[in-house]
């Protein structure tokens, strides 16, 4: 049952059980409002106060829910999850009552009610499966478009098995050519999130997509960032200056490398038995973090 769950949510196992536990702490925190607003009315007689118990953890029942999924970090899940249950129950409803057919009375979110985005990535892509995994069910955000330079890269990989359209990129074009601006508008790609895409961004594409480009870089810029420094390169240089912390830093992108204006940063803590592989490990998780909800926050909440 909890397979079966787990695939119908795309959650991890983990992840499974927080919401578990939110449905568990939800429902009693509901059922024991419920009971203490009761007591407030003055009804003697059981059938009105079953009707208005009823009513009350009906309407008490999605607010408690999305309460506790705050702290156990699970408030865009049920947040998309309550949203479903509303359309359902009023869409139905309508329909019934005007008796029109269903497209008139549910709430469609057509394509371009999305904001479409494109990851480009160059290597194994765990921050775009991360943020195809955190959009997957939203209203509002689509990956709409992988794009890479590498045609052995894994991030294609993901983009098939998730039937993601994806674009190998060819240098020419990109540097001296239209740098692809025509097909991403063609495809209606509305922001662009660098992962782990290695080619520098020319300024055809930035102008065509001003402050629509973000990227991710493994340290806390200023420091660690520009030419050369990518992947275990950043992690090696910040060991071997012995620093006591790294982390990640989400930005806009300009025109040169990792230096438009900070979003966000996150930091961990570097420690003396730290190897580039083990710091790498701690930069990933994260960016898997942090990276999927700054694009959120950037696309919806502004
Ligand atoms: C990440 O560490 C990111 O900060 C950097 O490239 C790496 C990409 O990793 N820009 P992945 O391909 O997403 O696993």
């Amino acid at each position: 049952m909890f397979k079966g769950l787990q695939q119908k949510w795309k959650v991890s196992g983990w992840q499974l059980l927080l919401i578990i536990t939110t449905f568990a702490l939800g429902g009693s925190l509901c059922g024991y409002s419920g009971r203490k607003i009761l007591g407030l009315f003055a009804i003697d007689s059981s059938l009105p106060r079953v009707i208005l118990y009823l009513l009350l953890i009906t309407l008490l029942w999605p607010l408690c829910v999305l309460i506790i999924s705050i702290p156990l970090g699970q408030f865009a899940f049920f947040k998309t999850y309550i949203n479903k249950i509303g359309r359902r129950i009023f869409g139905k409803r309508r329909q019934t009552t005007d008796n029109k057919p269903q497209e008139e009375t549910t709430t469609v979110h057509r394509p371009s009610s999305f904001v479409r985005i494109a990851i480009f990535a160059s290597g194994a892509g765990s921050n775009a499966r991360a943020i195809i995994n955190h959009f997957r069910n939203s209203p509002a955000v689509k990956v709409a478009l992988i794009v890479s330079n590498k045609p052995e890269a894994g991030v294609l990989k993901i983009a098939s098995t998730e039937n993601i359209p994806s674009l190998i990129i060819e240098k020419e074009k990109f540097f001296r050519g239209n740098a692809y601006v025509d097909e991403l508008k063609e495809k209606g790609i509305d922001f662009v999130v660098l992962a782990g895409f290695l080619w520098k961004v020319p300024s055809a594409l930035i102008k065509a997509y001003q402050n629509k480009i973000i990227n991710i870089h493994p340290a806390l810029l200023p420091k660690y960032g520009g030419k050369g420094m990518y992947g275990a390169h950043v992690h090696e240089a910040v060991i071997a200056n012995k620093e006591t912390e790294s982390g990640i830093t989400i930005h806009y992108v300009d025109e040169l490398y990792d230096h438009g204006s900070i979003i966000l940063q996150a930091k961990c803590e570097v420690t003396e038995n730290d190897t580039p592989e083990s710091l790498a490990g701690k930069i990933h998780t994260l960016e898997h973090l942090h990276y999927p909800t700054a694009v959120e926050t950037l696309l919806t909440k502004h």
